[in-house]
Formats: C-alpha cells, structure tokens, sequence
C-alpha cells in the first residue's frame, strides 16, 4: 500500500500529474471491481471520496426529505452523522428518532418493526461503533426497514476491514480507508444500490458527476460515481485500492475470525484486573475493545500506555453521545487490535494496563 502511495507520487514529480495518471488508468478503473467485491455491490454502485464521513454525508445530503417525515437512529449513532442529521431535521421539519437497543446493546429488531411505519424514509444505522465491540445486526435491520420501503444506510466506518459487510442488504453503505482496512487518511468510499440511486437528489455535482451538454443543459451521470468529484489524490486512491485488494487476498472470513480472537484475548486479561471495566457491548463483538480504568482518566491512561509503546486511542463521550447519555460513561479507552499483533503483544499491552493502574 504505502510503496503504492510514494511510488505514484514519485512518478507525478517525474512525469507530471495527468501522464502518471493515464499509466494507472487501468488500475484506477479496476479499482471500482476491487471495492465492489469488498462490500458485495455491482462495479457500477461504487463512489469513491476522501473519507468516511464524505462518503455517509454526500449521500445523506441526496436523501429527499420533507416536513412530517421520520428518520431512524440506532443508539450508538456517530457524532458526525447526528449533526448533519439534526440540522437536516431543523430545515425540513422530518423528525429523528431512536431505536431502542436490546438488553445486549445491539438494535432490538422488534422494537424496530414496532417503529415502522410508511413515514419513515431513513433508517440509519451504525454498524461498529466508534466506542464499542458492538457489531449491529445490520441485515436483520435492513430486512425489517426495507418492509415499509425505508432507505437503510449502513455507517461501516468501523467494520470493513475487519467485519464482513456483504450481504447485509443495505442500500447505502460508507467507508473509509484509515482504519481496519489499513490504507491512506484521506481516503474513504460509498455504495449506493442502483434502485435507490434513482430515488436520490445528489447536490454536490461538478463536471465528473455531471455533463454541460448546453448552454443551460446539464446531465448527470448514470451511476453512483455522480457523488465523486473531478480531482482527488490519485496516490492515495492507488493506496486504498491496494489496501482494500490485501484484504480480500488474506479473505475477510479470515480476517474476522483472527480480529475477533485477539480482541476475545485482550477483554479477558483486561477483565482479570480489579480496576478495569471492559465497556464492550452487544451479543456479536468485533475487534474494537474499550475500557475504563477505575480512578485514573482514559488521556492518561492512553498516555501511560504511549510509554509503554502501546497505542491506544480515546473514545470522547459526545462522539455517541446517546449511547454514554445512556450508559452513564464519558470518555472510554479503545484498543483495536488487527491480525498483525501477536498473542505477545497483547499480553504485554494487558500488562502495560496493569502498570497503568497502580
Ligand atoms: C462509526 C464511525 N463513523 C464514521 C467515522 C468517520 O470516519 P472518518 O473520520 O474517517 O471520515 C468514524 C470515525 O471514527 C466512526 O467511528
């Protein structure tokens, strides 16, 4: 991936921005099969973007909405997207509301079915959470919404590259390269099922997504790479094709089942000391494992851990802010540890959280 990203910037400093690019045409064309495989999607429903959060809000910002229509939420709905939800909910008068999870954390489907009705037009749901192992069951979610003809969009930030997302059924799913996919910042990609394409208003068009055909003409492209733009950064798409190809030749099966077996490693030392409380919640849990540490704040934790060479991150309360309303949490300690780190490696990160404590 990253001999990808400097090898294509090195040939631009060589030859020049549009001849390096017309060399990797090819790759860069291939680079919609590679995605659509990733997420089980035709080539033709693949955008991609700069990141994640690009992805979810180019493809929120098409979903027609008016007064009186309803927008479902799961709890651990992302900051990112509840912002933009709750000023499109203020201009056009549609209203959010939450799904209520069940005792496990993840959504109740049939508290969900009790929800539905003809006026809901979007279920959101968040796949992975930013600050817990919770995997929501997205398919049982998208089964359910798609019986009043709701759009379900999947926020898979979190999940692709560690959690298999084909076959959820959604009809828009966003994603971005940073994480467990373990390509570039600043990459990110979009699926937009075709039927529901037609239904949608993309906004934010230029030149790529749409043709000058007159002096007042327009026409906007017949695929969902109407919500790209013209310019990008041709080495990082490279790199997150690259990324997104090492996945599937390693096999997401695979990828899952070794995810899931540290992560099960990391909670059950973790667990084994007194003054931590594993916050992961849900019935399936993915890699990502959060944490408290009772008496000493989640940044010095993290800190603590930065100097026993383990890197850990914090999730901020208000990033799901509903979910740790709901929990009574704020901030959490969040490890995500990949394929690559060794039983070892675990064991000492639970030993540096150890140290951490006393
Ligand atoms: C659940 C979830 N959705 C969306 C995002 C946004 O991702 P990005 O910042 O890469 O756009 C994040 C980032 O942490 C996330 O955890």
């Amino acid at each position: 991936m990253l001999d990808e990203v400097i090898a294509h910037l090195r040939r631009e400093a060589e030859i020049g921005g549009y001849r390096a690019a017309a060399e990797r045409a090819e790759d860069l064309e291939q680079g919609y099969d590679v995605i659509a495989e990733l997420v089980g999607c035709e080539r033709d429903e693949v955008a991609f973007t700069d990141s994640a959060t690009r992805s979810w809000l180019t493809a929120f910002d098409a979903i027609p909405l008016g007064k009186g229509d309803r927008i479902l939420v799961t709890e651990v709905e992302y900051a990112g997207n509840a912002v933009p939800l709750l000023r499109r909910a203020e201009e056009t008068g549609a209203v959010i509301e939450v799904i209520p999870s069940d005792h496990s954390g993840q959504v109740d489907v049939e508290a969900l079915g009790e929800l539905l009705d003809e006026r809901v037009k979007l279920v959101s749901v968040v796949h992975v959470p930013t600050n817990s192992g919770l995997v929501n069951p997205a398919k049982e979610i998208a089964d359910k919404a798609h019986e009043v003809g709701a759009i379900v969009m999947l926020d898979a930030c979190q999940s692709v590259g560690q959690v298999d997302v084909r076959g959820t059924g959604v009809d828009i799913l966003s994603f971005t390269g940073r994480k467990w996919l373990r390509g570039p910042r600043g990459t990110g990609a979009l699926m937009v099922r075709n039927e529901v394409r037609h239904k949608l208003h993309p906004r934010l068009v230029d030149m790529h997504g749409g043709e000058w055909t007159g002096p007042n003409e327009i026409r906007l492209r017949d695929d969902a790479r109407v919500f790209e733009l013209w310019e990008y950064s041709y080495a990082d798409r490279l790199g997150l094709i690259a990324a997104a190809k090492f996945a599937l030749d390693k096999g997401i099966g695979e990828i899952e089942r070794e995810v899931a077996e540290r992560a099960k490693r990391l909670r059950e030392g973790l667990s084994a000391i007194p003054q931590v409380e594993v916050r992961d919640i849900g019935k399936r849990k993915s890699g990502i494992t959060t944490f408290t540490v009772e008496g000493v704040e989640p940044q010095t934790v993290k800190q603590r851990l930065y100097e026993q060479n383990v890197t850990v991150s914090v999730s901020p309360g208000n990033s799901t802010l509903l979910d740790t309303t709901k929990r009574g949490l704020d901030e959490v300690v969040r490890a995500s540890p990949h394929y690559f780190v060794t039983d070892d490696q675990i064991d000492q990160a639970v030993e540096a959280v150890s140290r951490s404590v006393r």
